[in-house]
């Protein structure tokens, strides 16, 4: 194995400061124990940001040019967490200069873009190298223990599934125009949300064939420039002037994946929904829901109870589920688990890939470029159908 990696978080934004604290706290979950992990640079091309993350998280130096990174001989793996329009010639400039890079989702903000990407990580990959996106809810206990019901027949055959994402971040309309913002329809709640539910859907449903019912509503159709730097969702103090939003704050279709049919819906103007993904699976033998705003229980149901006390039952999640034991400092049940965990557990993902831990002894891998294709094509699929009134698309 590897014995040090030397490790840059390109971007130090909202999700960017994720993957920082990520880096640092990967070493401190399951086993085996990881090559010591040097925690090396954050490149921002905003400076203040960038020397205040690198303090903050322990990285020894930050950098304004992402190319400082890709030149520098003390870094082996860089996440890559800026807006997805800058992906493409940042992940390209990286693999050709030999590092391993975990992109964040959507891969791309266009097809080809995100298509040329997956041609760049085939020949790294020739090269020894590893480039990953990392779908970060595929390592979550309670998603993975829904998996589990599913595959060990105790929900029966599957009748259908409803998976919804409502986010509340742009749900007033002083909230400042940003990236998020700009883009083709399908662009902006589908994109940015919708690119979860989509391949979690299909982590419990199989492969999708086709989508129907596509609709997109764009409910605030402008918003003020901001006077300062955007972080993720934040406010802040705005100017007078506005731009127009180009993409969907609302999206929905329904799906027919290969073990049943679907429905799925997503919002960044569902106030009071800050972050409200919530899953619901229905099979012949029962049913079973998970929701983020308390990701550390799954609610079950199942048909062969007695009568009296048939109907969903709370499961705090513990060491007897998937991937729990261990995967926290104190493990035990009850002790709550939150989304930041899942960054950390993506980051251990692709650092036991690059120090060349085998499969059978790590966390489900991170994806493949070629599955952040598909993650588009899906969304892409989606955007068809809304601009053909809803019409059947097949999925590629
Ligand atoms: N997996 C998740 O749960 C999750 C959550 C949020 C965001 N994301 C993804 O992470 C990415 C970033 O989103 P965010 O919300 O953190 O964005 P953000 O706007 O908060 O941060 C982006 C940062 O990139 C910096 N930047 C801009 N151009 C740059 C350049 N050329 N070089 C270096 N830095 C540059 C900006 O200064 C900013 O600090 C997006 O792809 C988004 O879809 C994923």
């Amino acid at each position: 194995m590897t014995t040090s990696l030397g490790v840059a978080v390109i971007g130090a934004g909202m999700a960017g400061k994720a993957h920082a604290a990520a880096y640092r706290a990967a070493s401190t979950v399951y086993a085996p124990v990881l090559p010591e992990i040097r925690l090396v640079a954050i490149g921002d091309s905003f400076e203040p940001l960038g020397v205040e993350t690198a303090k903050r998280f322990g990285f020894e130096r930050n950098v304004v040019d992402w190319r400082d990174i890709a030149a520098a001989d003390d870094i082996d793996v860089v996440s890559v967490v800026v807006a997805n329009s800058l992906h493409r010639e940042i992940v390209e400039g990286l693999l050709a200069a030999g590092k391993h890079v975990l992109c964040e989702k959507p891969l791309s903000d266009t097809i080809a873009d995100a298509r040329a990407m997956a041609e760049a990580a085939r020949s790294a990959e020739a090269q020894g190298l590893v480039a990953r996106i990392g779908f970060s809810y595929l390592r979550s206990p309670g998603i993975a223990f829904m998996r589990q019901l599913i595959d060990d027949g105790r929900l029966g055959d599957l009748l259908h599934f409803s998976g919804r994402y409502w986010t509340d971040y742009g749900c007033r309309p002083d909230a400042p125009i940003s990236w998020r913002y700009q883009g083709p329809q399908g662009s902006g709640a589908l994109g940015d949300i919708g690119s979860h539910v989509s391949y979690i859907a299909e982590y419990l449903c199989g492969p999708a064939h086709d989508v129907s019912g596509g609709r997109f509503h764009t409910s605030i159709v402008e918003r003020p420039k901001p006077l300062g730097q955007v972080i993720g969702h934040t406010g802040g103090d705005v100017s007078d002037e506005t731009s127009p939003v180009t993409n969907d704050d609302y999206a929905t279709f329904n799906a027919r994946f290969a073990a049943c049919v679907g429905t799925i819906e997503v919002s960044r103007v569902a106030a009071g929904h800050p972050n409200g993904l919530a899953l619901e699976i229905f099979g012949t033998r029962g049913a079973a829901r998970w929701s983020q705003t308390n990701p550390a229980q799954v609610e079950v149901m199942l048909h062969d109870e007695h009568a009296d006390v048939a109907g969903y039952r709370t499961i705090p999640l513990g060491p007897a589920h998937p991937r729990y034991a261990g995967g926290w400092a104190m493990d035990a049940p009850g002790v709550g688990i939150g989304q930041n965990d899942l960054f950390v557990h993506q980051a251990r993902a692709f650092l036991e890939e690059v120090a060349g831990v085998p499969a059978e002894a790590s966390l489900p891998r991170c994806r493949s470029f070629d599955d952040g294709v598909h993650n588009m094509e899906f969304l892409a699929a989606v955007a068809d159908s809304a601009a053909h009134g809803g019409t059947t698309v097949a999925v590629r």
